[in-house]
């Protein structure tokens, strides 16, 4: 962390050192969830740089969060992937949690996946399976928003209809069953007690604790969102498991191959999809 200079200053240093090291502009981003890591395998990658030699980047404490961003190619599309991330209940600020974003889009990012790990609410869903989200609610409830601006914002869902019809579509093709549905958001660290999970399966299909900072700022910022939750457990009232976070992040590097055939394809149809829709004025 760069101390005594203002926060646009420490992202055009980040920027600096990102661009002197790599110069391709990349259009898309992706942030990786919990025990997701394994993606990066699936690129051409050009250089992987530790958030420690990046100003401003926090490493995560968490576990599945490598703390790397990962500079490399889709075929010829250059794509930046932000490997690890960190929550709120590491005690980190939102506006240090939400620090990469605002580099990625100085960077040239456009189009940013954001992924992560997800208890399974919807009485539907299977551990292993995944959800587009389709919108999110946000119960991180101590944080401030990450928005500077309220005269910006958006309205309606964050995310992007038309980027989900398209990875829905790569599922059906690449028969990967994805299921769509509402996020929430929650602090953690603690998964949910029984009550808990009666009261959030009234509202959502899915809760994690993470991703709608990310979201929020980005579709500030313009980018075109897609969310992606990989569902790791259960959250079933009426058939208690217990979450912990070594299941959590073995559960998500199973589903990983998965992952990277859906996120791969999507990278590659991507360019074929209209510009972002415009934040209201
Ligand atoms: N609750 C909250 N966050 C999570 C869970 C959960 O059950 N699983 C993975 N992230």
């Amino acid at each position: 962390m760069t101390s005594g200079v203002d926060i646009q200053t420490e992202v055009e240093i980040a920027v600096n050192e990102i661009r002197k090291q790599w110069q391709p502009t990349p259009t898309v981003a992706v942030i990786l969830g919990t025990g997701l890591g394994a993606f990066v395998d699936g690129l051409n990658i050009d250089l992987v740089i530790p958030y420690s030699n990046l100003p401003g980047f926090c490493a995560s404490t968490a576990i599945g969060h490598a703390g790397e961003l990962v500079c490399g190619r889709v075929g010829e599309t250059p794509i930046l992937v932000l490997c690890g991330r960190t929550h709120s209940y590491e005690g980190v600020p939102l506006e240090r949690m939400t620090f990469p974003v605002k580099v990625l889009k100085q960077l040239g990012v456009s189009t940013l996946l954001v992924s992560c790990a997800a208890g399974g609410l919807s009485p539907s869903f299977q551990a292993g399976e995944f959800m587009v989200i389709d919108d999110h609610i946000d119960f991180l409830l101590q944080l401030k928003s990450p928005l500077t601006s309220y005269s910006r914002s958006f309205t309606s869902t964050p995310y992007d209809e038309e980027l989900n019809e398209l990875i829905c579509n790569i599922g059906r093709e690449q028969n990967i069953p994805l299921n769509s549905g509402t996020y929430v958001s929650v602090t953690g660290p603690n998964y949910e007690t029984r009550a808990e999970m009666r009261f959030y399966r009234r509202m959502a299909d899915a809760i994690g604790m993470s991703t709608v900072p990310e979201v929020t700022l980005a579709r500030q910022l313009g980018m075109r969102v897609c969310g992606l939750a990989t569902i790791t457990n259960l959250c079933n009232p009426d058939a208690l498991a217990i979450a912990d976070g070594e299941d959590v992040a073995k559960v998500a590097s199973q589903t990983e191959p998965n992952f990277r055939r859906l996120v791969l394809e999507l990278i590659r149809r991507i360019s074929n999809v209209g510009q972002a829709p415009a934040c209201l004025p």
